[in-house]
């Protein structure tokens, strides 16, 4: 079957990162016009006010149209905010953080029987896309299907740290009821009921939540690489959980990269292809790209909340008029994600080809 494993053997950045050279090997140095300006970063973080970050929103009154209208306007100007008092106890957050941390390190015969394949990507992983000699990222990660139900695989699961499943499990369902809130107010700002984008997802019953668990090493040449190149998010809406100490995430806003400072015990949301196509470009996703570092670790966990997958998702009725003609063309998002994961990510590639589909379509 085509696809069914990986191009080249896999190789484990946490392996490369441990065995402690000076050098990263060539299959991760960037072209040049990718790589992160570290200089340039640190001086402006050192450099202090007046630097625009993403917005902040404070999900205290979920119901409350100030609310609505907050998240609506984050969504439309960036695409991606922090989430304050969302309602998610902060020790939660430091016990999932505490158990993929754990996971992460155990000796790598433990990790390996978990070895992901391009199939389903469930599992240990340490590449996205399957193209032969593609330059790789500096991250390992880990990925689970956790609804609908029938797409859990328990033999998936890792069995260590003991409090993982139950942690993981708890968090996800926590998660996902702030994802049922967060597009409740989305929804409200588009000017449609609230329960509408939900049901454009095909209702609470079909709605996908995957969780994919970022592990991104110690790296000797940081300024050559990326711990994941640019992209957005293919799904619906991403909830993220960054690392506490260590900062790396960039948004690309306005042909700048800005560097995401996280707020302590906030979530990093951020709006996905599928919700850009839903809602006719009204929000938007936004390119952005993990920056690595010589002398710490990160650890980032992302839960994807996606419409169900076999329904073809097409601009809502509600925001299309003649002179809001349709941007995009219908597709379901089996078909849709299998783009990033043949040919990995691509900054904002795949959503604008869609694009030039449906405007061809129209002439
Ligand atoms: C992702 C992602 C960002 C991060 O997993 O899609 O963008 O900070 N992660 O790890
Ligand atoms: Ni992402």
């Amino acid at each position: 079957m085509e696809g069914a494993e990986w191009p080249e053997p896999v190789v484990r950045v946490q392996s490369l990162s441990e065995s402690g050279g000076a050098t990263i090997p060539e299959r991760y140095v960037k072209p040049e016009a990718e790589r992160p300006a570290l200089v340039a970063a640190e001086s402006e973080a050192e450099g202090g006010g007046g630097r625009e970050g993403i917005p902040v929103v404070d999900l205290s009154s979920p119901c409350d149209p100030e609310t609505a209208r907050a998240v609506s306007e984050a969504c439309r100007e960036w695409g991606f905010f922090q989430a304050v008092n969302h309602g998610v106890p902060g020790e939660l957050l430091r016990r999932a953080r505490g158990v993929w941390r754990g996971f992460f390190h155990q000796p790598m015969e433990v990790k390996q029987r978990y070895a992901n394949s391009p199939v389903t990507y469930e599992g240990y992983g340490s590449r996205l896309g399957v193209e032969k000699g593609a330059v790789l990222d500096w991250g390992d990660y880990y990925f689970l299907h956790v609804r609908p139900p029938h797409l859990l695989s328990p033999d998936k699961w890792p069995h260590l740290p003991h409090e993982l499943r139950e942690t993981t499990e708890e968090y996800s369902r926590e998660v996902a009821a702030l994802c049922g809130r967060l597009m409740a107010a989305m929804s409200l700002g588009l000017g449609v009921g609230e329960a509408r984008l939900q049901e454009a997802f095909g209702g609470a019953e079909g709605t996908g939540v995957c969780v994919r668990v970022n592990y991104y090493p110690r790296c000797p040449q940081p300024e050559l690489t990326l711990g994941l190149s640019s992209h957005s998010d293919p799904g619906g809406m991403t909830v993220l959980l960054a690392d506490d100490r260590v900062r790396g995430l960039q948004v690309r806003h306005r042909g700048a990269w800005v560097t995401v400072d996280p707020v302590p015990d906030a979530f990093i949301v951020n709006v996905g292809d599928q919700i850009q196509v839903l809602t006719n470009a009204a929000y938007r996703s936004l390119e952005h790209r993990v920056m690595v570092n010589a002398d710490e670790e990160r650890l980032s966990v992302a839960l994807f909340y996606n419409p169900k997958s076999d329904l073809p998702l097409a601009p809502m009725p509600e925001l299309v008029s003649p002179e809001r003609p349709p941007l995009y063309r219908p597709m379901t998002f089996d078909e849709y994600r299998l783009y990033i994961r043949r040919k990995g990510p691509r900054g904002k590639s795949q959503v604008e080809s869609l694009k030039a589909t449906a405007a061809a379509g129209h002439r």
